[in-house]
């Protein structure tokens, strides 16, 4: 018999789809709107107060930032309503800012969940990531390859050319030398301009034609797409990247200490997590908000691990 204190994912995995589209469908109403900050406001807002109703005893491990710069969601605020099973919440209320503010592709509200100490305490330094979709040997790309390895290895992997091989990449300058590497394997590469979590979630999504995701992004994100891969399948290596002494002071904070660590999936995420995202607008995962004028639509991908299911659920509202 389940206590009401264990951590009963299948119960819980409804109130966090209800918690992703609340951000979603707030957020929704600034799509295209140019205004970053008040699309992430109203994420947050919703989210939190969605989250407050669920019967958890939560705490923020991954959120909006560190008390004294986030004043909601904040890492190490306690959320829910206090009663029922203590869990970890990792969560992003606005994935893509700036593509909601700009009406581009891929932005989505996130959250996962898992029992209390199960997700990495990722502080907020950039991680340099790779991830495959599901179906390899652990360990045919690592992080130690250069890039045009990994193609190689993928290719060989798979059974194609380096030429029949998409990889995912955040579009900046810091990345200029690993394109310009990729580019001599022949691989494809599909360059987004923000929303990594989304990005790594594309590998394991085969209708996306993305065999591989690789480089750096916010250490936050790549614990949610750790969660993500972890209930999809998949691999996932992340090593932190810090710039300077105060950055490693913070992850010291977080209890971080090997400072050259790669982290795997199971690493960042150890236990069974639930984890739902919600589209905000139109992408390659999920479809955005629709917005009639008597209703709101809103597609939620939500997933657990411990079963390895995915439902894809569609909200329609009156408005
Ligand atoms: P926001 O949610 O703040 O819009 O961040 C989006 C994002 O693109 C992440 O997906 C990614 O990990 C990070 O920003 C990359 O950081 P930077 O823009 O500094 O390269």
């Amino acid at each position: 018999m389940t206590h009401p204190t264990d951590f009963n994912d299948r119960m819980l995995s409804l109130g966090l789809a209800r918690v992703s589209e609340a951000a979603a469908l707030a957020s929704a109403t600034l799509i295209g709107r140019g205004d970053e900050k008040a699309a992430d406001q109203a994420a947050v807002n919703a989210m939190r107060e969605q989250l407050n109703k669920l019967d958890i005893r939560g705490v923020v491990v991954i959120g909006e930032g560190e008390r004294d710069e986030a004043p909601m969601l904040y890492i190490g605020e306690e959320v829910g309503n206090g009663e029922g099973p203590e869990v970890d919440i990792a969560l992003d209320p606005l994935e893509g800012t700036t593509l909601t503010a700009k009406d581009m592709p891929n932005a989505l509200t996130v959250i996962a969940m898992g029992p209390r100490g199960s997700m990495l305490h990722a502080p907020d330094v950039y991680m340099d990531k790779l991830a495959i979709g599901p179906g390899y040997r652990p360990g045919v790309v690592t992080l130690d390859m250069s890039p045009a390895e990994r193609v190689s290895a993928l290719a060989a992997a798979k059974g194609c050319s380096t030429k029949d091989i998409t990889v995912c990449v955040l579009e900046r300058p810091r990345h200029e030398q690993m394109i310009a590497e990729l580019r001599t394997t022949g691989c494809a590469i599909r360059l987004i301009t923000d929303g990594d979590v989304a990005g790594v979630m594309h590998c394991a999504e085969p209708t996306t034609g993305i065999d591989m995701y690789m480089g750096s992004g916010g250490a936050p994100e790549g614990v949610l797409a750790a969660a993500a891969l972890k209930c999809m399948g998949g691999q996932i290596f992340g090593r932190l990247i810090f710039r300077n002494e105060d950055e490693k002071a913070r992850a010291k904070e977080h209890g971080i200490t090997n400072f050259d660590r790669v982290y795997t999936r199971d690493d960042m995420v150890t236990q069974h997590v639930i984890f739902a995202a919600t589209g905000v607008t139109d992408g390659s995962i999920l479809p955005g908000i629709k917005s009639t004028p008597t209703h709101l639509t809103a597609e939620t991908i939500l997933m657990r691990s411990k079963t390895g299911s995915v439902r894809r659920m569609t909200y329609v509202n009156p408005r």
